[in-house]
């Protein structure tokens, strides 16, 4: 089977390397172009534990390929998935169906014999009708479907999320479409992975509503926390109480400086925006935004309070700044919200973070100063903020921490350390909820 997937980045590149090691002939095809060289050398552009030999394997097999030639690849292809870029859209907030819409004219022209182009880019209702549309316009006698394949793969996990889905969404029109898609991932079938079969709106809907609802436990328990400060609880043992019961599950339900990352910020605002249009509240993921947005700023409260009330010429260290572990991402990281306003009001930064400082180089504020090395970070930081969770900020040698900095503020926006240890370390320890 003859698999394209348009668009090389976290989704494509990830998807595309997981179908070739189901035994598909794969071909990314990506407008970047250096990252076409990057690939085709063998560089893996981004980090994500397991991709690069995953890659390696399977082009050696001969089974995946990178290339900018987009015409050659789909013109050989029974399966085109589009897996590019539906950031938010400026002025609006909706998905921003461009790079989608682009895809499909591009795509259009080399279809040759009967093809199903797939949308596996996250995309609001009615875009595979679209798609739809776009090709039949541009390629009156083109013999195709469409069909949408969401994808919910986590970064820092996607390997074995692809390998091993919780479930794999097929939205089809037409049997013959079905059966393709379901032949590309029959490997699945020895795991005994649900393969769930829908029509087209459902399947685009299901992604969004997930999104949404895993970011409503965030903000959920956000605000929880919250209540937990005021009254004196320990959100842990909330969560840990509430996660217990079968029908709410222990994920998700982590307080923390409010969710950012790929998708749950663009994929709430677009979901809102989609009931908009068709005229259809959305009371409670609106107020997910809110609540999440809020946290971000409360989060700079929190540091300005442990602070003494000024982060004026103060030394901030920053541990880690992706919007969580084991990637490089920082789209929409908690830290391009809570960092900025601490330097505008005169804090000096220098972070650390164990893959993500040369993005975030591009994003923070070029007063922000990064370290190589953690306890380099810490040397005579006036406090340290624990932002992402990385396995190297979770066994921190504490007295080396303590010895080496001018002040004793602790803020762990990710409850990784226990209160009362920090406490016996002679930190002024700051965290969420507890
Ligand atoms: P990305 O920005 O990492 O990758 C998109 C790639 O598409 C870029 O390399 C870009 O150069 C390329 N591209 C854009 N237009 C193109 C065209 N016309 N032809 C060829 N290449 C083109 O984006 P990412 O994170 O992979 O996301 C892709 C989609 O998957 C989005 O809709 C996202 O919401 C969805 N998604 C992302 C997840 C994630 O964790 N990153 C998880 C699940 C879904």
């Amino acid at each position: 089977m003859n698999v394209v997937m348009i668009g090389a980045g976290y989704v494509g590149l990830v998807s595309g390397a997981c179908f070739s090691e189901f035994g598909a002939n794969v071909v990314c095809v990506d407008l970047n172009q250096e990252r076409i060289d990057a690939l085709t050398a063998g560089q893996i552009p981004i980090y994500e534990p397991g991709l690069s030999s995953l890659v390696t394997r399977n082009r050696e097999a001969g089974r995946l390929r990178f290339t900018t030639a987009l015409a050659e690849a789909v013109t050989e292809a029974d399966l085109v998935f589009i897996a590019v870029g539906t950031p938010t859209r400026r002025g609006d907030g909706h998905a921003d169906l461009g790079y989608v819409y682009a895809a499909a004219r591009d795509i259009a022209p080399h279809l040759r014999g009967y093809t199903v182009v797939v949308d596996k880019s996250t995309v609001p209702v009615g875009t595979a009708a679209q798609v739809r549309r776009i090709i039949a316009e541009t390629n009156p006698g083109a013999d195709f479907d469409v069909a949408s394949n969401p994808e919910f793969l986590r970064e820092g996990a996607a390997i074995s999320d692809f390998l091993r889905p919780d479930r794999v969404v097929l939205g089809v029109e037409s049997s013959r479409a079905e059966s393709l898609l379901r032949e590309l991932y029959r490997p699945l079938n020895l795991i005994e992975a649900p393969i769930l079969v829908t029509d087209l709106e459902s399947a685009e809907l299901i992604k969004y509503a997930a999104n949404a609802f895993l970011a409503t436990k965030i903000s959920f328990i956000n605000e929880i926390s919250q209540l937990c400060e005021a009254v004196g609880a320990d959100v842990h043992a909330v969560a840990r109480g509430m996660g217990l019961d079968g029908r709410i599950g222990k994920k998700f339900l982590h307080a923390g400086p409010g969710y950012g990352g790929s998708c749950f910020p663009k994929d709430t605002l677009a979901l809102v925006r989609t009931a908009q249009e068709y005229g259809v509240s959305s009371r409670i993921v609106e107020s997910v935004v809110e609540v999440n947005a809020a946290q971000k700023a409360r989060m700079v409260q929190k540091v300005r309070h442990a602070l003494d009330g000024s982060e004026a010429g103060k030394r901030i260290a920053v541990l880690g700044l992706t919007f969580k572990p084991e990637t490089d991402d920082m789209r929409d990281a908690p830290a391009l919200s809570i960092l900025p306003p601490l330097v505008d009001k005169g804090a000096v930064i220098v972070a650390h973070d164990p893959q993500g400082m040369r993005e975030a180089k591009a994003l923070l504020p070029d007063s922000v100063e990064y370290a190589d090395d953690i306890y380099t970070a810490i040397e005579g930081a006036d406090a340290v903020v624990l932002l992402t969770e990385w396995n190297a900020y979770r066994g921190l040698d504490l007295p080396r921490v303590k010895a080496s900095m001018r002040g004793d503020a602790f803020i762990d926006l990710r409850n990784v350390y226990e209160p009362k240890m920090m406490a016996e370390y002679g930190f002024r320890y700051t965290c969420v909820g507890r």
